[in-house]
């Protein structure tokens, strides 16, 4: 008789990962990028460069450098965020991690316990949300209008936290375009949402991780930057959404002893050292340009889906304009629950993440759904619209 190895484990462990599928022909979901636009060709020449020149220095973790990261990334991270963000960073206030959802479980590491408050937006990142849960932490959402977050409801939300005793851990957020909804916050709302947030003790954990995908390129500073050496926001980036989300590579920017804090905490020996190399010697003569043929690319299949959204679903969706990035964010009448129609599109060849698993109340989302265009050729997202429009009228015909 075989061991039961699966039996010895803890009992608290979420289930098992299912094994995995190829995605269906209309995949909407996730956050992955346009394979046309992956720069592989540049790639491919600065590792082939940088391997000749550095090649030896993989014989050490850390390629015998400083565990926060390989210097030049972290000097071109700072140089970036300087001119792209209006946010001055040190290299020693920069962590390199294995994506930015590393930098997500270092930050809660460092900070949250069971039992603990957080605040997010009413409608955010599905991977924090379970992250949260796993934590056992509990959340409250604040309401978003097209241009993010409400300040006032923001304050009524701190009042009422605080009136019951309760000073949440953090405010996450996404403020530069956000998922799933795609607004960008105007400067005064970051201003306000800093002083608030200041007036009720409560730190900021700003997650940028799709800001360098702004259609227009105006990207306001970042909150961490109008804090001034505050030292209330800690902020994490991606290379995930402006180059490749397989690179792995993300980055944490905090003060110097919080983020001394989080390296203490991440204890994988060094993030990987020839996506970090091959990164720091084609972004600085790259970045920028690649940017900016992505965004060019992203935001014609965004018109694409928009169109076909408008066109098959007519008035019974809201869908808001992203400013950037690549996903789009539908409402559909009270009443409907877009997990309901899963199973019914899963037959159909389509795929998309129903708006419960994006919000901090699933009630409130259930009527919503996200769609990545990221992936998906023009094509594709022309059918599988038009596809996903038939699986819903089907259903609501189904109701009646
Ligand atoms: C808001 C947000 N944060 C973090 C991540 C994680 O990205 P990565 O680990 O690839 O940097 C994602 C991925 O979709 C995201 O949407």
């Amino acid at each position: 008789m075989s061991f039961d190895m699966v039996a010895t484990f803890r009992p608290d462990l979420p289930p098992a990962a299912e094994p995995w599928q190829q995605p269906p022909p209309f995949s909407f979901v996730g956050g992955h990028n346009d394979a046309d636009s992956v720069p592989f060709g540049g790639l491919a020449e600065a590792a082939v460069n940088v391997l000749r020149r550095e090649g030896q220095a993989l014989a050490t973790y850390n390629l015998g450098g400083s565990p926060l990261g390989y210097l030049p990334l972290r000097q071109f991270i700072c140089d970036k965020l300087g001119v792209r963000a209006s946010m001055p960073v040190e290299v020693d206030e920069v962590l390199v991690t294995s994506g930015s959802l590393q930098a997500l479980d270092l930050v809660n590491e460092a900070l949250l316990s069971p039992g603990d408050t957080v605040i997010i937006e009413q409608a955010t990142y599905g991977g924090m949300l379970s992250r949260l849960e796993r934590l056992g932490v509990d959340w409250v959402g604040v309401d978003l209008d097209e241009h993010g977050i409400d300040v006032g409801h923001l304050a009524t939300v701190l009042d009422e936290l605080a009136q019951a005793g309760t000073t949440p851990k953090y405010l996450y957020t996404i403020p530069t375009v956000q998922n799933p909804t795609g607004s960008v916050l105007p400067v005064e709302r970051r201003l306000a949402l800093l002083d608030l947030t200041r007036r009720f003790g409560v730190p900021i954990f700003e997650d940028d991780c799709y800001a360098d995908l702004v259609w227009d390129g105006e990207r306001p500073p970042t909150i961490r930057s109008l804090d001034d050496g505050g030292g209330q926001v800690i902020y994490c980036g991606s290379f995930s959404k402006s180059i490749a989300p397989a690179l792995r590579v993300g980055y944490l920017v905090a003060d110097e002893p919080v983020i001394r804090q989080l390296l203490a905490l991440k204890t994988d020996a060094g993030t990987g050292a020839l996506e970090q190399l091959t990164l720091a010697e084609y972004a600085p003569a790259h970045f920028d340009h690649h940017v900016e043929r992505l965004i060019a690319a992203l935001r014609a299949k965004c018109t694409t889906m928009i169109a076909a959204v408008d066109e098959h679903f007519g008035d019974d969706v809201v869908v808001t304009p992203p400013k950037g990035g690549i996903y789009i964010w539908l409402t559909f009448p009270d009443g409907v629950d877009t997990g309901a129609l899963s199973a019914g599109a899963a037959a159909a060849g389509i795929e998309f993440n129903a708006g419960a698993g994006w919000s901090a109340d699933p009630a409130w989302g259930a009527r919503r759904l996200r769609l990545c265009f990221g992936h998906a050729d023009e094509r594709s997202i022309r059918d599988g619209v038009a596809r996903l429009a038939e699986v819903y009228r089907a259903s609501t015909a189904l109701d009646r």
